[in-house]
């Protein structure tokens, strides 16, 4: 009986420990069953192994640099609007022109993008009464009533794109065609909220 609860325990303790020694910590994934089920043997652009560099690629990473003066699928427009960050070119980012159309769908997505992520100071109509200015959390924000007749739409590409004093920069959160959107629907708010320019939208089909 005696001997029989040490084998026990003898079976169990080396039970835990060999469990045990199986557990993840730190760096260290743990025991992995099948490891090849987790580490392709293919080099894979998005993982890198650290005990696997890669021997083909410079710098033994398996993610390669883009060629030089390449510019990435559906990108081009990211290139076309690297503007300067002066006081010149937000001056000489009046001659940019809206590229897409004033479509429904195009100022219904504005008008999405914008609630999104300019109504906490612009507020929802535009009158720059958003939550965080109400609050008394931000200073006061100009309306757009007021503030777009004295800029126009390329002035706003590059506020927008590269922020304004207090205003922060959207570049890296909206493309510049979600911020072309934008601003054909903050355009709405040039005239009174009661005839908000249906007449802009000139076609309901055409995407872009
Ligand atoms: C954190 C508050 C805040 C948020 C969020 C914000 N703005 Fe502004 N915005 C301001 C302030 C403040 C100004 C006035 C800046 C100045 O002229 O000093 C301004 C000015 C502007 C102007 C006029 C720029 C000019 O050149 O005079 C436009 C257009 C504008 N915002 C659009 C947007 C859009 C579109 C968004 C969302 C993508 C947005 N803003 C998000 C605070 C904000």
């Amino acid at each position: 009986m005696k001997l029989k609860n040490i084998t026990l325990a003898i079976i169990v303790g080396s039970g835990l420990a060999f469990i045990a020694s199986c557990s993840a910590g730190g760096d260290n994934p743990g025991t992995e069953y099948a490891p090849n089920m987790y580490h392709s043997f293919a080099y894979e652009p998005l993982s890198q192994q650290e005990d696997k560099p890669n021997t083909i690629n410079e710098n033994g990473m398996n993610m390669r640099l883009p060629a030089k003066n390449t510019i990435a699928r559906g990108q081009a427009d990211y290139a076309k609007y690297n503007l300067a960050k002066t006081a010149e070119a937000y001056e000489s980012a009046s001659s940019l022109v809206n590229t897409i159309k004033a479509t429904n769908y195009n100022v219904a997505e504005g008008k999405r993008l914008y609630n999104i992520n300019c109504t906490p100071c612009h507020g929802e109509d535009g009158l720059g009464n958003g939550t965080i200015v109400a609050d008394g959390k931000f200073p006061k924000v100009p309306s757009y009533a007021d503030r777009l007749p004295t800029i126009n739409d390329g002035k706003a590409f590059y506020s927008i794109k590269y922020g304004k004093n207090l205003m922060g920069a959207y570049g890296t959160v909206l493309s510049p065609n979600q911020i072309w959107q934008v601003i054909h629907y903050i355009n709405t708010f040039k005239t009174p909220a009661t005839d908000a320019s249906p007449s802009a939208v000139v076609d309901s089909t055409v995407k872009n």
